[in-house]
């Protein structure tokens, strides 16, 4: 089973941004332990701070993949254009938050990501990633 993880604007600096809300751990770090975890399955990750990047990603691998695991961080919010590649590739796209966007501002209660979403996990903090790969999982 192939799955990539694609993180959105900021979600590079995971560990030193926000820790707050998002943990002290880096992605890189937290990816690690995922591959480890699950040594059968070809885990890819990809982050991008810019919009066109994440669009071609998404097409890139939505017609091959097995599925997606999109962190579209605060393009989630904003992108008419991450909407419709997840509306564009034939795979399924999981929608992750490490936060609960419904527990925080209103503008972060918008998706448009979610409509064409296979499924929504937020506010589990980094275990929301794992989350959505038990899901592709658990229907394989
Ligand atoms: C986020 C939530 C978004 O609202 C925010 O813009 C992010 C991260 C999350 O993982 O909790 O950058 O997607």
């Amino acid at each position: 089973m192939r799955i990539i993880i694609i993180n959105g604007p900021n979600l590079n600096l995971l560990g030193k941004r926000e820790p707050g809300i998002y943990g002290n751990l880096t992605f890189e770090a937290y990816f690690k332990g995922l591959q480890k975890k699950y040594p059968n399955i070809e885990l890819e990750y990809f982050q991008s701070n810019i919009e066109g990047e994440l669009i071609s990603k998404i097409q890139e691998k939505g017609f091959s993949y097995d599925g997606i695991i999109l962190n579209a961080a605060a393009y989630t919010h904003t992108s008419v254009g991450i909407g419709d590649a997840i509306k564009s590739v034939q795979r399924p796209v999981v929608e992750v938050h490490i936060s609960n966007v419904y527990a925080r501002e209103k503008f972060r209660h918008q998706s448009f990501i979610a409509p064409n979403a296979y499924g929504i996990i937020a506010g589990f903090g980094m275990q929301s990633y794992e989350l959505a790969l038990l899901s592709f999982l658990e229907n394989d």
